[in-house]
């Protein structure tokens, strides 16, 4: 693999932290994060280095201590000086993830599903780049301070630690109406819309509206065993349409205003406020699930909704996108005559969210290492974004990518000719994963398109990504 590699990209990708007050010397710790990165798999067999003058001007050292760094690793085999004056990670290097067994491969071991070279599924992010060394000061930081009595049953609501810091991180950042004894702190979205939609049927919901298409499968199930409807309200490219949704008769509407999931659209001013005056008037909820808004690339954030109208919208947040699906953190804040319910049903569910989880990322946000985090991935994920539609534009200039520059994804409608269901089982047999917008559709109906989840690819893998579509699509319209 040539200096194009995975990882070789930024400073800020290697994860390294210094501290230049622990007595240990600095190109000990540069060593030290390199080998670990190694060792972990984030940073694979053939991946190039950067060069020791950025490496050393983005972690504000001299060179001369990355230059002995580096040397070290080399001296011990984690690292393979390269002519051109390059260091790569060692081609003997032994594969350390379960599933990282091809050495060259430009595909993040998180992007494969098995029998796919590449996987542009979507609903990973980029889990190796969690940001390890920052959540590990935090646990520490909570084991060490905790007293054991924190450590037993809980209020169904959660910590009191996180509720407040992620009330002051949304109240700045979304712009929400937040106090701490409305949130609830809950496992992923996931859980989130499943006490949700039991609440609403307590209160006496009959019918909950979703948009189409939309991701919320686990809610039409969920709404099915509850007792409900379901109805979907047409997504166009500004979002939900409103006008579908005042004929829908419905009690409750799931939204994701901020980046309509998945077509990416963001509901307008003129429809947040005229579903919020659906919602007043019919004494409706609106759940707001705002799954991605921290990653928008091109301007700051279109403020959440629930700030408009906090006793009518259910804020739901999830980290799956920000920092790992697998921590199962994810937060509500919920309308004051509906918490004592939501943390009741809470409770009946788990007995609460993990309470040491709770507590490092209540610990995580004060200390700002959330907002350093998003800072390191915007770009990151921005390079990926661009790289396909530039790959897009390049290889198959007839797909039409939709939606504003933000999130995880991006979806391309087909033209006319192409049928949707052909073009995904072609990608298949050419190693290509990647998803259709049929499946996610309630009514069923509507133009055909693909979901390209790139959160977790490297650029080059996207651009290859791109070209096995192209392929695959020119055997379609070949046949
Ligand atoms: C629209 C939408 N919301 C929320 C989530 C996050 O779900 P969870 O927090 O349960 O991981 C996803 C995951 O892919 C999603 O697609």
């Amino acid at each position: 693999m040539g200096r194009s590699g995975t990882n070789s990209g930024l400073a800020e990708d290697l994860l390294i932290e210094l501290n230049r007050d622990g007595g240990v010397p600095l190109h000990r710790q540069i060593e030290a994060s390199i080998r670990a990165s190694i060792r972990a798999g984030r940073l694979r067999t053939g991946a190039s280095l950067p060069p020791t003058r950025a490496l050393a001007a983005g972690l504000g050292v001299s060179r001369g201590v990355v230059v002995e760094a580096y040397q070290q690793l080399v001296a011990e085999g984690y690292l393979a000086s390269r002519s051109g004056g390059y260091t790569q990670v060692a081609a003997s290097m032994p594969p350390v993830a379960a599933d990282a067994g091809s050495t060259a491969s430009t595909v993040r071991p998180a992007a494969r599903r098995a029998g796919f070279r590449i996987d542009f599924g979507y609903g990973r992010t980029d889990v190796s780049q969690f940001p390890r060394a920052a959540w590990l000061r935090s646990i520490r930081t909570v084991l060490a301070t905790t007293p054991n009595d924190r450590f037993a049953y809980l209020d169904g609501r959660g910590v009191p630690e996180l509720r407040e810091a992620l009330c002051d991180y949304h109240n700045r950042v979304r712009g929400t109406s937040s106090v701490p004894d409305n949130v609830v702190i809950c496992n992923g979205y996931a859980q989130a819309i499943s006490l949700l939609i039991q609440v609403l049927a307590l209160h006496g919901a009959r019918r909950i509206a979703l948009e189409d298409p939309s991701s919320d499968d686990d809610a039409r199930v969920l709404a099915a065993a509850a007792g409900l409807d379901v109805v979907g309200i047409p997504v166009g490219p500004d979002g939900v349409q409103v006008d579908a949704l005042h004929r829908a008769d419905a009690d409750a509407v799931v939204l994701t205003p901020s980046h309509q999931w998945p077509t990416g659209g963001v509901l307008s001013a003129t429809a947040r406020a005229e579903v919020i005056r659906w919602a007043k008037h019919r004494g409706a909820i609106v759940v707001e699930d705002d799954y991605d808004a921290e990653y928008r690339y091109d301007r700051s954030p279109v403020g959440a909704m629930q700030g408009l109208a906090p006793d009518h919208i259910v804020y739901c947040g999830t980290a799956s996108k920000t920092l790992a699906p697998g921590l199962r953190l994810g937060w509500m804040v919920v309308p004051p005559q509906l918490v004592a319910d939501v943390a009741a049903a809470k409770v009946l569910a788990d007995r609460g969210s993990p309470v040491i989880e709770q507590l490092t990322f209540a610990d995580f946000l004060t200390r700002g290492e959330f907002d350093r985090h998003l800072r390191r991935m915007r770009p990151v994920y921005r390079r990926r974004r661009n790289a396909l539609l530039g790959a897009l534009r390049t290889h198959l200039p007839d797909l039409e990518p939709a939606g504003i520059a933000a999130g995880q994804h991006v979806v391309a409608w087909l033209p006319p000719d192409l049928e949707e269901a052909a073009v995904v089982t072609a990608a298949a047999r050419h190693g290509l994963g990647i998803k259709g917008v049929g499946p996610y559709r309630i009514a069923g109906t509507g133009p055909g398109g693909l979901i390209f989840g790139y959160a977790p690819l490297g650029e080059t893998a996207i651009a290859e990504g791109v070209a096995l579509l192209a392929t695959a699509i020119r055997e379609v319209r070949g046949s």
